[in-house]
């Protein structure tokens, strides 16, 4: 039986993950926590690849605070970057697959129609900048990589947009959110199902790949419709980007071309108001 070591069994997509590897026995899934494997220190990492010696390596866990990584820059290029191309190595010296996660802000936001794979890349912040560094030294060091760019991803694990509108929502009467920034979200739910099935696959195609829901919004239009599917009152305000200023910079547009995981691997793409439905029956009754 093949072994799949998944690292940030904690995070969103580690933890839907963790809830979708049920259906795939025919691997062995290992999942790994920050103390059991911590993706700063190359001894944790490698003593987890000798301990378990893994077919398959899904990245789950990466530095994904997009602001504090424009100051703590040593720490998140570390995680995402250079122990990435570590990671790699250790995945190449086993003939093992990995199964790499990484994002839309390694692009500009400046295109006019959805980001193919191999489009331009030209990161909008630190993160992007440190993701983009990841994603090179993974494809350099072990051919047998694929990179899923996501984007917008939310869960009902974990922090995120869906949760954090939900607790404004019920505490005010009114918020605003950006309309100047578009994109596609993503349930996490989903992308731990097509990484099962990518897994699962015959086929072996390797490189570059880009999962979300389907569909075309704003943070705008995603708040309204989490306030219509919560049957909330607050009001929702729309403001440009410009009135709520962030550390780092957000890119204006960042819709992925998905063809290429459809085509290679028969992945089917959910529109994203039936997932952030099925999201929000989870959630409900917690928040
Ligand atoms: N969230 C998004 O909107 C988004 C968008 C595009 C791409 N992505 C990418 O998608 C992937 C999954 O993201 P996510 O939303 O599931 O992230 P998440 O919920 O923030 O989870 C990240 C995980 O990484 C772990 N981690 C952080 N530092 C670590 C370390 N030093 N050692 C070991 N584990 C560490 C965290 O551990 P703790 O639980 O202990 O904190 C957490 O479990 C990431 O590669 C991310 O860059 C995310």
């Amino acid at each position: 039986m093949q072994t799949v070591l998944v690292s940030g069994k904690n995070g969103q997509l580690g933890s839907e993950l963790l809830n979708a590897h049920v259906s795939y026995p025919q691997f062995k899934f290992i999942f790994l926590d920050r103390e059991e494997m911590d993706l700063s220190s190359q001894t944790s990492i490698a003593q987890a690849f000798d301990k378990y010696n893994p077919d398959y390596f899904i990245n789950c866990g990466a530095y994904t605070l997009v602001d504090k990584a424009e100051t703590e820059k040593d720490l998140s290029e570390k995680i995402n970057g250079e122990n990435v191309g570590y990671i790699a190595e250790l995945c190449k010296g086993l003939n093992a697959t990995l199964i790499h996660i990484s994002t839309d802000y390694v692009f500009d936001g400046n295109n006019k129609s959805p980001y193919k794979t191999d489009d331009k890349t030209n990161p909008v912040n630190f993160y992007g900048q440190t993701k983009l560094q990841g994603e090179q030294a993974a494809l350099a060091k072990n051919d047998k990589t694929i990179i899923i760019r996501t984007a917008w991803v939310y869960s009902s694990f974990g922090k995120n947009f869906v949760k954090t509108m939900l607790r404004l929502m019920n505490e005010k009467e009114e918020i605003s959110v950006v309309n100047d920034q578009v994109g596609t979200p993503t349930y996490a739910r989903d992308l731990a199902i097509a990484i099962c099935e990518i897994i699962s696959s015959d086929k072996k195609e390797y490189g570059i790949y880009h999962f979300t829901n389907s569909g075309i919004i704003s943070w705008f239009d995603f708040a309204v419709e989490i306030k219509n599917l919560a049957n909330l009152n607050c009001k929702v305000n729309a403001i440009p980007t410009s009135k709520f200023p962030t550390p780092a910079k957000r890119p204006h547009y960042s819709v992925l071309d998905k063809s290429k995981i459809v085509e290679d691997y028969g992945i089917q793409l959910r529109d994203w108001k039936d997932s952030l439905k099925e999201c929000m029956s989870y959630l409900q009754p917690i928040v």
